[in-house]
């Protein structure tokens, strides 16, 4: 399907093709830039391209493929780079240096790449369509590859394969193939929904502690300028315990993007100890990349992510930020002249969101596996105004809602999670799940943690007026016990050590808060004076410290003999 560009605005581009259908794939110009149907007329086509549209003239070739947006799936994707197209971008930057020019054409997937199958079905076996053929070892994971369609196997390889070769093939003349092309807008099938009952670990003590994320849940994270979305994202990208990691930098800083790389790169997973980079998916669309791109990117990368979720993996998807890729909907319904919404949205950025967000979830795949694939999302609303439509769009969605506030974050508070105004729907089912997992204490602390709090914020005003030395002992005892859980058990330095904490620990530091609290509580029943009983605690803990510090010295002396060793963070 051949014909012209009969207009140029910007990133949308006219051409005379008429038999196109909504969001076909269009290639214009001489430099073949891809781009989208997204609006069709009697006798032209209205086209979304998604690369630099600099140098583009009316009158130069379009080419309709018939075929809408889509990935192409198959071994090998992941530990891989992409751009808001499926581009690997370390191939581009070999073929073509740091600039990547418009129109470029590199496959997702190395074809020729050999991989050692291990087929799971027989000749002559009859299959449906989403069953599993067999799988590879991809960087120690399982991957399965499934049949697309359904019928009599007659023939399916063992052992060396590569991607561009038929890996078997169906009675009916039907070749089966290692590799397929999936449309970015289309969910993938599963059998089944399930209810997301099994929490997503963050390694994040309030997150894990005070409103736990499920695995196949949603969250959204979002936070004023400068309040952590980016280091929480990328903290919980390193740490939380999944199998697979899909993290798509949606308008953001490149150089962020850059530091996230070189870090991944030399680090390793705290749960499995495999480098971190191999279980990871990086969609790149920064800020400096075309911005009709970012619509694009987080549909390119949830489709990957459910694709290793169909085989049985636990996926994160992790976007940081939809307010980005909001804005870019924004832009392009603009230059479409539709109706704005509020603040200049497109009317249907709720249902677009709520359709996006529907595709997380816990679910019973076409192969009978259980997967999940959870999503984690940061909006940065201007100004930290939390009533602006994409934050309001999300919330009605979202499963979590972890609120940042500025004003923790000014008090250099990280994460700067508030835990009056956050919530998390999976609370009560992940309280339970943790209390039989980890200990039965669980929920009694979450409440005890809570309650402190809770006192502290009803205190803090009558404190404001009299000044804490005015407050009754008993009073003044409760502050300084939740200023211990906000400093100590809250706060978490994301540079640090105490960047991972599992849920051992996170229990045990809270535990001993408590505790501290109720012994204390108790000896200031029996007629202990308040500041004798701190300065016992303080004068244990300088001593628990010092002892800490000779431990230390004692451990430098044998890191200096060890030079090869890493410093910690
Ligand atoms: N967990 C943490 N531990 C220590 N420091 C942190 C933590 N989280 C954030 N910070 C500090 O806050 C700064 C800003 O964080 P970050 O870049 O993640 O904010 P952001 O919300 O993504 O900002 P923007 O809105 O500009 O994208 C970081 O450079 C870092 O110094
Ligand atoms: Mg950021």
């Amino acid at each position: 399907m051949s014909g012209h560009i009969i207009g140029i605005c910007g990133p949308t581009i006219t051409v005379d093709l008429t038999e196109l259908k909504l969001y076909d794939m269009v290639l214009v110009g001489e430099g073949e830039l891809t781009g989208e149907v997204v609006r069709l007329e009697e006798d032209r086509a209205i086209v979304q391209v998604y690369e630099d549209t600099r140098g583009l003239a009316v009158g130069e070739p379009a080419r309709g493929l018939g075929v809408p947006l889509t990935v192409r799936l198959g071994p090998g994707l992941l530990g891989s780079i992409f751009d808001g197209l499926q581009r690997p971008l370390e191939p581009l930057r070999e073929a073509q240096g740091p600039f990547i020019s418009g129109g470029a054409t590199v496959s997702a997937l190395e074809t020729g790449a050999k991989w050692d199958f291990t087929p799971l079905k027989k000749a002559g076996e009859k299959i449906e369509a989403g069953a599993p053929l067999g799988f590879v070892e991809e960087k120690g994971f399982q991957h399965t590859i499934h049949a697309m369609e359904g019928g009599k196997l007659a023939r399916l390889a063992k052992g060396e394969i590569t991607l561009d070769e038929p890996l078997g093939s169906l009675d009916k003349d039907c070749e089966l193939h290692p590799l397929h092309d999936w449309p970015v807008r289309k969910p993938r099938p599963y059998r089944r929904k399930l209810s997301p009952n099994r929490p997503l670990v963050t390694g994040q003590r309030i997150v894990d502690f005070l409103y736990p994320l499920a695995r196949g849940g949603t969250a959204i994270f979002p936070g004023g300028f400068g309040t952590g979305k980016t280091i929480l994202e990328q903290t919980i990208a390193k740490f939380a315990e999944i199998d697979i990691v899909v993290y798509v930098g949606c308008g953001e800083r490149g150089n962020e993007m850059a530091e996230l790389l070189e870090e991944f790169a030399s680090l390793r997973d705290p749960w499995t100890d495999k480098p971190l980079m191999d279980r990871t998916i990086v969609v790149a669309n920064t800020s400096n990349m075309p911005v009709a791109a970012r619509e694009a990117s987080i549909y390119t990368a949830v489709t990957m992510a459910e694709y290793y979720r169909d085989m049985g993996h636990n996926v994160l998807f992790l976007a940081d930020s939809l307010s980005r890729w909001a804005e870019a909907l924004r832009e392009i319904s603009t230059s479409l002249e539709e109706m704005p919404g509020e603040e200049g949205y497109p009317t249907y950025l709720a249902s677009r969101l709520a359709s996006f967000m529907e595709r997380a979830g816990a679910v019973e795949t076409l192969g009978g596996e259980e997967g999940s694939l959870t999503m984690i999302l940061s909006v940065s609303p201007p100004g930290g105004d939390f009533t602006e439509p994409v934050t309001q769009a999300c919330l009605r969605t979202a499963g979590a809602f972890l609120m940042l506030d500025t004003a923790l974050a000014h008090r250099r508070h990280f994460p700067a999670i508030n835990w009056f105004q956050s919530y998390s729907l999976y609370e009560r089912a992940m309280a339970r799940h943790f209390a039989e997992e980890v200990d039965p204490k669980w929920v009694d602390m979450r409440k005890e943690c809570r309650k402190m709090l809770q006192r502290e914020e009803s205190l803090r005003e009558v404190a404001e007026i009299v000044g804490v030395e005015g407050l009754q002992d008993a009073d003044r005892l409760l502050m300084k016990a939740a200023e211990r859980v906000r400093q100590e058990f809250l706060s978490q330095n994301a540079y640090t050590e105490d960047a991972f904490s599992p849920p051992d620990k996170t229990l045990a530091k809270i535990a001993e808060i408590v505790e501290f609290f109720h012994a204390a509580e108790k000896r200031l029943k029996e007629g202990e004076l308040l500041d004798e009983i701190l300065k016992g605690k303080n004068a244990r803990e300088s001593s628990s410290e010092q002892a800490e510090g000779k431990k230390q010295s004692s451990r430098d002396e044998e890191d200096k003999q060890d030079e090869t060793e890493e410093k910690p963070q």
